[in-house]
């Protein structure tokens, strides 16, 4: 007999990446990742600068970027934030607690929390909050180990 269940939670968690990767912005049977945002994220956050109750989204899609170098790690690690905030998740800015406070869990089937994360991760690409080079300009970051 063979136990190979461990391997079930692996693959499941792949496949949440997966789907993020092989799914365009704009795939008409997907989950409109524009439209979770509007309806379930707008309130707090802005797209861009000026904020309103929480960090605006390019920049922080703009650091997702520079601490992900693959797009399905950095989007599953933002599903899960979403789902289930806590401070020693927060990567995009530890300064936004102090100033906004901790977000709160959004409600969100699977599919929506992974069609929101992606539609935030790829407001990066127009690249005008976009790190460049990536790496190199970190001075003064991580120290929260
Ligand atoms: C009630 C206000 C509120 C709502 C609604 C809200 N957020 Fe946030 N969000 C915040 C605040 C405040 C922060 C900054 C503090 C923190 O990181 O918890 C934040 C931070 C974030 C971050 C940065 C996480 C990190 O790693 O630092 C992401 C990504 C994010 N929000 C995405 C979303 C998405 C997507 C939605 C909608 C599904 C959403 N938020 C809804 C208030 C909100």
């Amino acid at each position: 007999m063979k136990h190979s269940n461990n391997n079930l939670t692996a693959a499941l968690a792949i496949g949440i990446g997966m789907l993020a990767t092989g799914t365009p912005a704009n795939a008409s049977a997907a989950v409109d990742g524009k439209a979770v945002f509007d309806k379930n994220c707008s309130v707090c956050h802005s797209v861009a600068p000026p904020p309103k109750t929480a960090p605006p989204i390019l920049p922080i899609s703009a650091r997702y970027h520079q601490r992900f170098s693959s797009r399905a790690e950095g989007i599953k690690y933002m599903a899960d934030f979403i789902k289930a905030p806590s401070k020693e998740k927060v990567l995009a800015d530890p300064q936004a607690i102090t100033r906004f406070g901790l977000m709160p869990p959004i409600p969100l089937t699977a599919a929506e929390l992974n069609a929101v994360a992606v539609w935030v991760w790829d407001q990066n690409t127009g690249g005008n909050w976009g790190p460049g080079s990536g790496q190199g300009r970190g001075a003064g970051q991580g120290n929260c180990n």
